[in-house]
């Protein structure tokens, strides 16, 4: 018999001795540990308190989404979108019918698609003048700049298919906190001060971000009336609220007031998508990641299958380095670099909504297809790549958070407005912000989105269609047990900061706080032969490196990642210290999970 068995036996002699054996189970409460890594105290306060009330994972996630949308205004949000990986073991529930993959339903991983969506009256060139020129900002700032917003679709299918609690229970902390306000952190201060002045002069129609988030103090307490009131409709009606009913109105009304597309049509018809997860096994592990119309699972996959096909020739140069007093790191960053490349250009030519372009995932993560795309890797000079065009990555947001339940459940989750505080609108009366993740096609063949990379037609503007994004909600999977949660905002350099942290985890072993925090390198092909790095690199790398050909940015802003690891003996929790997020492990008394 084994240790656990043994025990429990004691435990229930024990019980049955001390209260009788009808109510044994009734009074038995079993505590396990949970663990979150949120953004923010407030989605980490209430996601604690959900499960130790419990819910499940899926609920704590519901309920901090509505907090962000709050307390994180810059990223957490009712009018944009995101994407939620799930891992459900222990959530007994029929299959959607919207679920089509019966092999993942097994797995027990579910992949939830609630992105934003070009509204009806979209056209590939919606944003060109008359020469064909992109017009600077218009799908970045403005009223013209949103697609149809899908996060109150997506939580509420989500709640309809996973969670345990009642909705209105779960948007009761977020109607709180929009109703007795909250106190503004230095960061979001910060964040709307630099968004006012970055608007100023970008769009021809006057904006009203000022008016509702214009003047935020460090310190001061931020009360939101109408968003408490849309929390509440939507608390009383559901999806239904947002989608047709007076929510649906007022966003509607506004919009079409000014040159806004979206339409009480386009809102109708919005629908959140069950999508097969993509799955790779490395080392071991199930990665399950976001699949298009994400370019991150497929990236993040390529890079970490790449990396260990050439393994080898790393090991190799990395011992010639060490003989010739290279630094390791410069070897490593360069190495990143040529695997990312040619994960960026796939990304650019292949990648797209799922629903109108097929898009080859089996074959761009299989191993065959790496080994050929691996084979021109060069450890000691630089690829050539293309001259195209470079974009600017100014300061974006998004955000990301990862919760397990005591039972073994998991949710990765990653929304956005896409830049913070998204188009810069605000819907009147109803007190959220639009999106403008309508910048995230590809506005015209080669030339740069806002985080500088490109695409084609497989990611040109119609009607319904969904935007590549690079969110990357992340869980690895041993054995049917949840081994990592994992995700980060960071725009193109999502897929980098989430490839590096797994392999600080799995193959650095680094402890969760040390793999968050670890300096991190970018490089997406374009601008050509730059990387980009954070927090900062020795100086000895940073001459190597230049040596080689490369040019060298550090990026202000690379990523805020929430991490939990399973370390066999206890959870690890950690939030990345580039953000002011909160990570906690904790007990939960849990008289469901009996044995
Ligand atoms: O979907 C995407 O890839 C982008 N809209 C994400 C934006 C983002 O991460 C901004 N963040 N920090």
């Amino acid at each position: 018999m084994n240790l656990f068995k043994l025990q429990r036996l004691i435990m229930t002699a024990l019980l049955l001795a001390s209260t009788g054996f009808s109510s044994v189970w009734a009074n038995v409460h079993y505590a396990h540990y949970a663990a979150v890594a949120m953004p923010d105290k407030y989605s980490a306060q209430v996601a604690k308190q959900i499960l130790q009330q419990g819910g499940n994972a899926v609920d704590a996630a519901v309920a901090s989404a509505f907090v962000l949308a709050v307390t994180y205004p810059e990223a957490g949000n009712l009018g944009g979108g995101g994407f939620m990986t799930l891992y459900t073991p222990k959530i007994v529930v029929p299959n959607s019918p919207t679920d089509k993959d019966a092999e993942n339903n097994a797995l027990n991983v579910h992949f939830l698609d609630y992105r934003e969506q070009a509204p009806l009256a979209a056209s590939q060139d919606m944003y060109l003048d008359d020469n064909n020129q992109v017009i600077p900002y218009k799908s970045l700032v403005g009223y013209q700049a949103s697609g149809v917003p899908g996060t109150v679709m997506g939580l509420w299918q989500v709640h309809q298919r996973f969670a345990s609690l009642a909705w209105q229970t779960l948007l009761q902390p977020a109607i709180e906190l929009a109703q007795n306000g909250f106190e503004v952190s230095s960061q979001l201060a910060d964040r709307s001060q630099w968004f006012k002045r970055w608007i100023a002069d970008k769009s021809s129609t006057p904006l009203n971000f000022e008016s509702y988030f214009g003047g935020l103090k460090v310190g001061q307490v931020l009360k939101q009336p109408e968003l408490a009131k849309t929390l509440k409709r939507i608390a009383k009606q559901g999806a239904e609220d947002f989608y047709l009913g007076e929510t649906a109105k007022m966003m509607v009304k506004q919009l079409q007031k000014h040159d806004g597309l979206i339409t009480l049509q386009d809102l109708a018809g919005y629908q959140a998508k069950w999508r097969k997860p993509v799955v790779g096994e490395w080392l071991g592990y199930q990665v399950v990641s976001a699949p298009p119309p994400s370019s991150g699972g497929i990236a993040i996959v390529q890079l970490l299958k790449m990396k260990q096909q050439l393994v080898d020739k790393l090991d190799k140069a990395l011992l010639q380095a060490r003989k010739s007093g290279l630094s390791e790191t410069t070897i490593k960053t360069h190495f990143y670099a040529e695997l990312e490349k040619r994960v960026y250009a796939d990304r650019a030519h292949f990648l797209g909504d799922p629903d109108f372009i097929d898009v080859p995932v089996d074959k761009l993560i299989s191993d065959e297809y790496l080994r050929e795309r691996g084979q021109g890797v060069l450890l000691d000079e630089i690829s050539e790549s293309e001259l195209i065009k470079p974009g600017k990555i100014e300061l974006p947001e998004t955000t990301h958070f990862s919760i397990v339940d005591a039972q073994g459940n998991a949710v990765s989750n990653t929304y956005t407005l896409n830049m913070p505080f998204g188009s810069g609108v605000v819907i009147e009366g109803a007190g959220f912000l639009m999106n403008d993740e309508m910048d995230d096609f590809s506005t015209k063949p080669g030339v740069a989105n806002v985080f500088g990379v490109v695409g084609g037609q497989a990611n040109a503007i119609a009607p319904r269609k969904r935007m590549l994004s690079s969110m990357s909600p992340t869980i690895l999977l041993k054995d049917g047990q949840v081994q990592m949660v994992v995700g980060t905002p960071g725009g193109s350099t999502i897929i980098t900061s989430v490839f590096q942290t797994i392999v600080n985890v799995v193959e650095e072993r680094m402890s969760a706080q040390q793999a968050v925090d670890a300096p991190r390198v970018h490089h997406q092909l374009l601008p050509k032969d730059l990387i980009a790095y954070n927090p900062d690199l020795p100086d000895q790398v940073k001459q190597e490196l230049e040596l080689m050909g490369y040019s060298l940015k550090k990026n202000n802003y690379m990523g805020d990642v929430q991490l939990l690891v399973n370390t066999d003996k206890a959870w690890q929790a950690a939030s990345d210290n580039r953000g002011e997020g909160v990570a906690w492990v904790f007990e939960v008394d849990t008289p469901t999970s009996r044995p």
